[in-house]
């Protein structure tokens, strides 16, 4: 019989030669358990998923409650559906007015693919603005989004009339002008090393789209659900978008993500034609269910208003010489190295210890912490010792290879 690796190899499809392969036996809290019993604690979330922790028994009871009342029943937001109408309407109660009406998506990308067709179409322009160094999905649209013209070269064509500016870099911002429907950002980039806006930059962006016509897209789909210590990073850094994306801790584990906009800019789907995006399963009822449990407890018990302690805590705590600096809002943090040779191995031997962290698309020499927000103080400790232990591993190995 063939072993489980095996069979991941032979029949799962990869995206790297060389794939963690952990093998998940079951997942419970703040941890991860592989097949042979050992322990993981979940310092990444899954980036940025699992904000509840995994197997979260207010998401796990109303998965199992929905599911026997009813799953599956029609496409394209015709049908009305409890599960859709009490997420909608607990999220927006948390959000500005405009932001009133939410369109139901599967995943991140689809939620990028969809918010590209309502500012083309509500503004009647096409040129579109985003960051360099962002990542906002891996669809077509999406990947026509990013800044690395090494990676998209390898997909191309993308679609046209896409222009890039520095994150954080108001010089720049004059990009958006008349012709341009909309730009589309992080409130705080992830993918680059987390770089939290300075200056009132997202302030900035607002007043130059409303100069110019121009709709502000903000991707909250990992700031989104109090991972920055504040429900949305846009509450934290006090401006109100046009559109709003979210997914990832959406669906407290379960894929599921939403467009959030106005009434006025959601009509140019309506009609001219009709059907302007359909989806045949966005918005399923039993994952609306678990996003609504899941944003229900976090409302509740004040999950993210306890976020900034957390991450204070942690700054205290990882202290190391070979650490550069850490950049960090919220619990989205990244830990930058003074050398890009200590990465991997703090990686693989955090991983060693029992702890997981995780890589950044377009920062080499810093690692991703984004743990689940129920992390509490002892296994902050307990996570920031195996980091520290990592970290003096790294530069012992360092040591010998240089002498
Ligand atoms: C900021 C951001 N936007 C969009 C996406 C795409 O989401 P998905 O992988 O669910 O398609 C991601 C995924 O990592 C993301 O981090």
């Amino acid at each position: 019989m063939s072993s489980r690796r095996e069979l991941f190899i032979n029949h799962v499809a990869q995206t790297s030669e060389l794939p963690l392969q952990l093998e998940v036996e079951r997942a419970k809290g703040m941890y991860i358990y592989d097949t042979q019993g050992k322990a993981y604690l979940d310092l990444n979330s899954g980036i940025s998923v699992s904000s509840l922790g995994h197997c979260h028994p207010a998401v796990v009871e109303a998965i199992k409650k929905q599911s026997e009342t009813f799953m599956h029943t029609m496409v394209y937001g015709e049908h009305i559906q409890q599960p859709q109408l009490n997420f909608a309407q607990l999220l927006t109660s948390q959000l500005d007015p405009r932001l009133s009406k939410v369109y139901y998506l599967n995943g991140g990308s689809e939620a990028i693919e969809l918010a590209i067709k309502l500012i083309r179409r509500h503004t009647g322009r096409y040129k579109i603005v985003a960051c360099r160094n962002a990542y906002h999905g891996s669809t077509l649209g999406a990947e026509s989004l990013r800044s690395d013209t090494e990676f998209t070269r390898a997909f191309l064509p993308g679609i046209p009339g896409i222009y890039h500016i520095d994150f954080n870099n108001p010089e720049e911002l004059e990009t958006i002008d008349c012709r341009t429907a909309g730009i589309i950002l992080e409130p705080v980039q992830a993918e680059s090393g987390i770089h939290p806006p300075v200056n009132d930059y997202l302030k900035m962006v607002r007043s130059r789209c409303d100069e110019v016509g121009a709709l502000m897209v903000l991707d909250e789909i990992q700031t989104g659900f109090g991972r920055t210590g504040h429900l949305f990073g846009h509450h934290k850094y006090g401006v109100v978008p046009d559109i709003m994306l979210i997914g990832k801790a959406m669906g407290g584990g379960m894929p599921i993500s939403g467009v959030v906009s106005s009434v006025e800019i959601f009509s140019s789907i309506i009609k001219n034609p009709a059907l302007g995006h359909i989806t045949t399963f966005g918005g399923h009822p039993v994952i609306c269910a678990a996003a609504h449990a899941s944003l229900e407890h976090i409302l509740d018990t004040g999950l993210h208003t306890r976020v900034l302690e957390k991450e204070k805590l942690i700054l205290e705590l990882l202290k190391h010489p070979i650490i550069k600096e850490i950049r960090s809002s919220g619990l989205m943090m990244a830990v930058e190295l003074t050398r890009r040779k200590y990465l991997k191995h703090v990686v693989s031997k955090a991983f060693e210890l029992g702890a997981l962290v995780d890589y950044f698309l377009f920062n080499a020499r810093s690692f991703r912490l984004a743990p689940p927000l129920i992390i509490n103080e002892e296994q902050i400790r307990k996570g920031c010792a195996i980091l520290l232990e990592a970290m003096n591993y790294a530069e012992n190995r360092y040591k010998k290879t240089n002498n």
